[in-house]
């Protein structure tokens, strides 16, 4: 996810330009940059770093001009460094470019155009620029849509040339872009807030629009025909609208979760041939590991525990999962050929970078699953898998877990295809299953309401229990932590098997008991469960399949979730406990999005 914005008025460009990517920084902020015509000159400044660190390097430059475009990155393909952060521009220096999204296909496309442009970043945007170039002499629109036609994947793009400074071309497909409408003026953004401060009538582009802006006229074509879009009238504040008009980031990013997990699947598998490609990974080590050892701390732990099963299930191999704080200080004795994976939304976490410096002369291969591109951890591995969830502004880890996930989900499917442990009719029918979450975590979402009710019941208890059982029990402990880290309510995730071990004392009237209780293999133990509990007056939360009427019976609240195979029963149960920990910190005054005594980042010891 990334900010772009371009302006075309009469006021000088660059002000309003860096104005709007102050406000966009929520959507990027590894490395910004601003290209501006300037008397039929394109000038381009870029920094790594925060929007900050480009002003400070501008702050004594004379740029004027009426036109520009600014562009605050959150990092998928190269590095933050000044030559990956966008603009970018073609080779005759002419041509500028921002996108927000990912070409799935550039890798393709820039080995055919490098035999006639000399590229000078890794990012596959700089591909769209020297596709423009190849067709400019048709003119920038008819060049841009030419070569929209050679791409594939999602994209915003707004594009200027010095050789026509009296427009700007903006396309999309898939990523956001909004035309902000002025006096004389017209912005075009990712988001409303860039310009909110300027002007409250928007019109929301389309996929497959592409837009020739003037500052006196927009057109607007759609499969080479001129369409129409409303002009809508937006009533939010600055504030609101980087939240998407949600209250907190924390439930922007729940809601963002179907399309994090999209996104971080995109290009990685087709369920018609059973394909999944993973690139940047050495896919023969794989094939050859014995051992698996992942180390994470946190939520990303507990996504490492989901993992520990599938990986037993689907592969067969040993899978043993450590918490870094832990065994950075210890002396693990890793197995033959141990495939070491490193989990971490930030890549910062220095208990999990210290952990991995403890082992890493002793793993066969490893992995870095991070969300952060650049990030320490993702440099220290042999392997990266990036989640593409973006940035998460929100202290609690929602987005970027349920990412994660998919990222794990998808690695266990390729190992077991490596290790020849599932046929190709259960791999195309596991990637049927992947590719329809997004759409059954849509659903769990439209149904928060419900949820929000149950925390309204519930929020002024003082203890819960979260029980889970097999490959739900991680869910169970990572429902239990986002309700301390939200709510500083006391709460423990338990196996459910566990509960007549101990837990069970804790049980009485003032006890909500949240079950996870899918109705699989193990429903009727669960069942057993319940009714210990509530044979002690305890409460019933209970997360179960929509067709199961039986739990009316037995639970206090239920919530119904999708019915799924078991084994992917966890990415869909965590969505409406991620919102229950929410709703609850809410009902109770606490700035849900900024906990106290927590970092998003751990990076001290
Ligand atoms: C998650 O809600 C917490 N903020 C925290 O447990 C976090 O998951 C942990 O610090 C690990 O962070 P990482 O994923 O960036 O390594």
């Amino acid at each position: 996810m990334c900010g772009i914005i371009g302006y075309i008025g009469n006021d000088n460009a660059l002000d309003k330009i860096l104005y709007g990517l102050k406000r966009l920084e929520y959507r990027g902020y590894d490395s910004a940059g601003i290209s501006i015509i300037d008397d039929k000159k394109l000038i381009r400044y870029r920094s790594r770093g925060r929007i900050e660190d480009l002003i400070e390097k501008i702050k004594d430059k004379k740029i004027n001009g009426t036109l520009g475009i600014g562009h605050t990155r959150w990092a998928t393909h190269g590095k933050p460094t000044d030559e990956n952060a966008h603009p970018h521009i073609d080779c005759s220096g002419k041509i500028s470019i921002v996108h927000n999204g990912i070409i799935e296909n550039y890798f393709e496309l820039k080995e055919k155009l490098k035999k006639k442009h000399k590229f000078s970043s890794e990012t596959d945007t700089e591909v769209f620029a020297h596709l423009i170039e190849d067709f400019i002499k048709e003119g920038l629109e008819n060049a841009v849509k030419k070569s929209i036609l050679k791409i594939k994947g999602m994209y915003a793009l707004v594009i200027i040339s010095s050789d026509e400074p009296d427009k700007i071309v903006a396309a999309r497909q898939g990523s956001p872009l909004v035309i902000g409408i002025g006096e004389s003026e017209v912005f075009v953004s990712s988001d409303i807030p860039s310009f909110l401060k300027y002007t409250k009538k928007a019109i929301f582009l389309e996929d497959g629009d592409i837009a020739i802006i003037k500052k006196d006229k927009i057109r607007i074509f759609n499969n080479n025909k001129e369409v129409k879009r409303q002009i809508r009238n937006i009533k939010w504040t600055e504030k609101q609208a980087q939240k998407g008009g949600f209250p907190h980031f924390m439930l922007k990013e729940i809601m963002e979760e179907p399309q994090a997990f999209e996104d971080t699947l995109m290009g990685k598998f087709d369920e018609r041939y059973g394909n999944i490609k993973f690139e940047n990974i050495d896919i023969m080590k794989l094939k050859s590991i014995e051992n698996i050892r992942i180390i994470a701390c946190g939520t990303s732990y507990h996504a490492a525990y989901v993992a520990k099963y599938l990986f037993e299930k689907w592969t067969g191999i040993n899978t043993q999962i450590e918490i870094g704080s832990e065994i950075r200080y210890a002396n693990p004795v890793l197995g033959e050929k141990t495939l070491i994976i490193i989990i971490s939304q930030s890549g910062e976490t220095i208990d999990t970078i210290e952990a991995f410096k403890n082992i890493k002369n002793n793993a066969y291969y490893s992995i870095a699953i991070v969300n952060v591109v650049g990030s320490t951890l993702s440099r220290m591995l042999h392997g990266v898998i990036y989640t593409h969830a973006g940035p998460e502004i929100g202290v609690a880890a929602t987005k970027t877990f349920i990412s994660q996930l998919a990222v794990l989900y998808l690695l266990a499917l390729c190992i077991a295809k490596l290790k020849n442990k599932i046929n190709i009719k259960d791999i195309k029918n596991s990637l049927r299953i992947l590719r329809k979450i997004p759409s059954l975590i849509k659903q769990i979402l439209s149904n928060r309401r419900q949820i929000e009710k149950i925390a309204e019941k519930y929020y002024n208890h003082k203890d819960f229990l979260y029980y889970g059982r097999n490959i739900n029990y991680p869910i169970a402990l990572e429902g239990a932590l986002k309700l301390k880290e939200i709510s500083y309510i006391h709460a423990e995730g338990y196996p459910a098997g566990e509960m007549k071990h101990g837990p069970i004392a804790l049980v009485d009237e003032k006890v909500p008991n949240v079950f996870i209780a899918p109705q699989n293999s193990l429903y009727e133990k669960v069942i057993n469960n319940i009714e210990e509990i509530k044979a002690r007056n305890g409460i019933i939360i209970a997360l179960t399949n929509r067709s199961n009427n039986e739990m009316e019976k037995k639970a206090n609240d239920i919530i119904y979730i999708p019915d799924i195979e078991e084994d992917f029963y966890p990415l869909l149960a965590i969505i409406p406990l991620q919102l229950l920990a929410y709703y609850i910190g809410v009902k109770k005054g606490i700035d849900v999005d900024k906990p106290r005594n927590l970092a998003k980042s751990v990076t001290v010891e």
